[in-house]
């Protein structure tokens, strides 16, 4: 039977459904471009990707570091920018899971021709999303944690643990606030945790903190943007 516990949400009250058919229904409502992925902030995609290539190199083995760069998953994909400037480029393989199947759709287009080296496009909500077991060596999640419950968060981080190959990671990025709650944005139905509780709900997982890192570069007026690395 369907949960009909209502939830508070910003100003609002709902069901955990409504929160997440919200989302869907902002999303599934957007043209499939980078300006869309990034509200509006397309921008800042370049300097967003050099952060994150920075981040991410150190740990790979062809850095000196420890992970393979066998197979990535994009967690909460859009139409593929991390796919196509980040993980194609350093991974044989990339999978992609995404909740808008006009952006699965549109991904393909979008990533090119080496899109013959993404292995699965799935159309999913993480809620619901289990990565195979053992499988990843890098499982990306950015911009789209804030639109999981934290009970909901907590055990997709647990799958993610599982989904992890020898030495692979998990990196998070997303937005935190400066201040001490989250901030529920009533257009996308997400949340914008502060830092300490996104730190909290990663170790409820049981999942480690091996680096963490704030995003220098993007422009005032932005939510902070940390990264992790975590096994
Ligand atoms: C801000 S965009 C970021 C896209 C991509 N990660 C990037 O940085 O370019 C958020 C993406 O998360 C997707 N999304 C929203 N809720 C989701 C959920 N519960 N599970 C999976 N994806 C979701 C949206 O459809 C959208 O493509």
């Amino acid at each position: 039977m369907a949960d009909t516990t209502t939830h508070v949400y910003g100003k609002s009250t709902k069901t955990e459904a409504k929160f997440y058919s919200d989302a869907k229904e902002y999303w599934d409502g957007l043209q499939p471009t980078i300006d869309a992925m990034l509200g509006g902030y397309a921008k800042i995609s370049p300097t967003d990707i050099d952060g994150s290539r920075a981040f991410l190199r150190p740990f790979m083995k062809i850095s000196g570091g420890e992970t393979n760069s066998n197979r990535a998953l994009d967690c909460g994909a859009g139409i593929g920018r991390i796919t196509k400037r980040l993980l194609l480029p350093m991974f044989t393989t990339v999978d992609l899971v995404e909740l808008s199947q006009k952006f699965v759709d549109a991904a393909p287009k979008f990533i090119g021709e080496e899109s013959k080296r993404v292995g699965k496009f799935t159309c999913s909500g993480l809620q619901d999303f289990t990565p195979d077991v053992g499988h990843y060596d890098v499982i990306w999640c950015q911009w789209v944690l804030g639109h999981l419950r934290n009970d909901d968060l907590v055990n997709f981080f647990r799958r993610c643990k599982k989904g992890l190959s020898e030495k692979g990671i998990v990196v998070v990025k997303e937005n935190v606030t400066s201040t001490n709650n989250s901030d529920f944005d009533e257009l996308d139905s997400s949340f914008t945790r502060p830092l300490d509780v996104l730190v909290q709900l990663i170790q409820n997982s049981g999942l480690v903190i091996l680096k963490q890192q704030k995003q220098k570069g993007f422009p005032k007026g932005l939510y902070d943007v940390y990264m992790f690395a975590l096994k």
